[in-house]
């Protein structure tokens, strides 16, 4: 029991008069890396955004470390990196660490001074990442590639036991990418984070992850790589057109 950390049920969404999700079923356990792909549009952000709370389950229920989303409070167990965190320009005032010490607000305290601790905390965070030298750069002169590793960090500063990223590689380049999944690759396997990555790059992807689901409205597919490997190419079209999923 302890190890479902997310159980959506039969989770459906609407935004006015549009519905983008429709009966969702999806588990994830402690450990797990899962990926969820499918093509714009086809309601990826939403569902995350419904296991975080962000948005009202409408239909469905969605359950957190074994509680009832509306009864959940321990958001500190879960790190998040929205699709559009990379957006500091050059004149942003704030060094890389600073940024990074943010995320630990609550864990200071609001009217509290940060400890070594925290501050020890933040630099762990910062390595884990690979940007512990980057440490007292300005967060806007950094690359996109970079900055997300920083908003990964601020994430991973607070310990948490289950990290969502939506779309982490936008605006990465391919080198930088499998250096960047390498690392993500790290906090599941070395840290123990459980990891739910949405991507676009399944192939990237396909040699870390433990789960895969395809979305597109309704859930076409949910189970392990294996599973998806032995998928058909039939299959694979009728959940995305000619976009090349297959690995
Ligand atoms: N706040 C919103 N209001 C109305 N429609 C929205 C809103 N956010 C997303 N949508 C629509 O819902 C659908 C799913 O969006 P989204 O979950 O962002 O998809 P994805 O992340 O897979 O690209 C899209 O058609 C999008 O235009
Ligand atoms: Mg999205």
């Amino acid at each position: 029991m302890s190890d479902l950390l997310i159980n959506i049920q039969d989770v459906s969404y609407r935004y006015d008069k549009e519905t983008v999700l429709e009966n969702i079923n999806i588990q994830i356990t402690r450990g797990s890396f899962l990926a969820i792909v499918g093509p714009n549009g086809s309601g990826k952000s939403t569902l995350l955004k419904l296991m975080l709370g962000l948005l009202k389950i409408q239909k469905g229920k969605i359950d957190l470390f074994g509680k009832p989303i509306q009864q959940f409070k321990d958001w500190e167990r879960i790190g998040y990196v929205s699709q559009k965190a990379n957006s500091f320009n050059t004149g942003f005032p704030a060094t890389v660490f600073e940024v990074v010490m943010s995320g630990l607000t609550k864990k200071i305290g609001l009217f509290h001074f940060a400890q070594k601790k925290h501050r020890e905390k933040a630099m762990e965070a910062l390595r884990s990442v690979g940007m512990e030298r980057f440490a007292n750069r300005n967060i806007g002169e950094l690359s996109g590639g970079q900055q997300q590793r920083v908003f990964i960090a601020r994430a991973v500063a607070s310990d948490p036991e289950l990290l969502i990223l939506d779309e982490p590689t936008v605006g990465v380049d391919a080198k930088n990418e499998k250096l960047f999944y390498d690392m993500i690759e790290t906090l599941n396997k070395q840290h123990g984070i459980t990891m739910v990555l949405v991507t676009h790059d399944l192939e990237a992807v396909s040699d870390k992850v433990t789960q895969v689901a395809c979305l597109n409205k309704h859930l076409h597919f949910h189970g392990n790589t294996h599973e998806y490997q032995n998928l058909s190419d039939v299959e694979l079209s009728c959940f995305y057109g000619n976009e090349k999923l297959k690995f």
